[in-house]
């Protein structure tokens, strides 16, 4: 283990810096593995300072294109799943580096250590979902890199990177929680066409992001707390300002409580909002 960096924030960096995905994902387990011990130990791995880069580094394949030019593909076509796993594969892989990126990003911000046991343990599930996906593509015989990917999944890192508030609200509050209202359907989908490795997979992912949904809210409770901010009112000025769009209900209300986030939190940031649309006419 003589690889390991000296620092959390220097092995959030090496994640960061590794362009291959099954590369990306060995290396966080083992940076995770090595932090766990560490604090079970007794002896934590001190935080330091990280210099993460401003996008992570990525494999040459898959292609990056602007949403507005991705292929239209049926959903309930075999290309259309085969599509639907490579986007999901891409996201976790964008979520390993979200983690590992929120641990580097905010060494500023005196926070305590449960709040990197948390990331740490997301960045190392979301390594797990990326390998699961990527086999379930390897099994349908693709993988990840045959087809296109959304150019713009590092978009909430980017205009955050200075607000850990923002940062919060937007990955895990807003993204993440986004995951718990559309995996279920994705579920049936491949439930439906017995596609049994990939139901395990998406049920795998199903359940642990409610997870990170629950450290997201935990955290950002945590700091609007110690500034004495009411976060109700900043969750939607936060929302509204780095995230680009309304929420799209339908919510999966009963996961959103599991992971602490409340009705009046999201609602008020659809377009369907009553409120919202009577104060927008103002
Ligand atoms: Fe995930
Ligand atoms: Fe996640």
């Amino acid at each position: 283990m003589s690889d390991i960096p000296a620092t959390l924030a220097e092995c959030a960096v090496a994640v960061l810096t590794t362009a291959d995905g099954r590369e990306k994902t060995a290396l966080s387990h083992r940076m995770a593995a090595a932090w766990f011990a560490a604090r079970n130990a007794g002896t934590p791995m001190p935080i330091g300072r990280g210099n993460p880069p401003d996008f992570p580094a990525r494999p040459d394949k898959p292609e990056l294109l602007n949403p507005r030019d991705m292929p239209r593909r049926r959903p309930g076509s075999a290309a259309g799943r085969l599509a639907l796993l490579h986007a999901v594969a891409h996201i976790e892989l964008n979520a390993v580096d979200l983690h590992w990126d929120i641990v580097a990003r905010f060494c500023d911000v005196r926070m305590p250590l449960g709040f990197y046991d948390d990331w740490v343990k997301a960045a190392d599930e979301e390594s797990k979902h990326f390998n699961m996906v990527c086999d379930v593509l390897e099994s349908l015989g693709s993988h990840y890199g045959a087809l296109p990917a959304h150019a713009f999944m590092w978009r909430a890192a980017a205009d955050t990177r200075d607000d850990i508030l923002g940062r919060l609200a937007v990955v895990p509050m807003v993204l993440e929680a986004r995951g718990l209202d559309v995996t279920p359907g994705m579920i049936a989908l491949f439930e439906k066409a017995g596609v049994a490795n990939a139901v395990e997979a998406l049920r795998t992912i199903y359940a642990e992001e409610v997870g990170h949904v629950a450290y997201g809210s935990k955290w950002f409770h945590f700091l609007c707390g110690r500034d004495n901010i009411d976060p109700k009112d900043a969750f939607h000025d936060l929302v509204r300002r780095y995230f680009h769009g309304a929420l799209k209900p339908p919510f999966n209300e009963e996961k959103r409580a599991e992971a602490g986030i409340p009705p009046d939190f999201y609602w008020p940031l659809t377009d369907e909002h009553p409120a919202r649309n009577a104060a927008e006419r103002l």
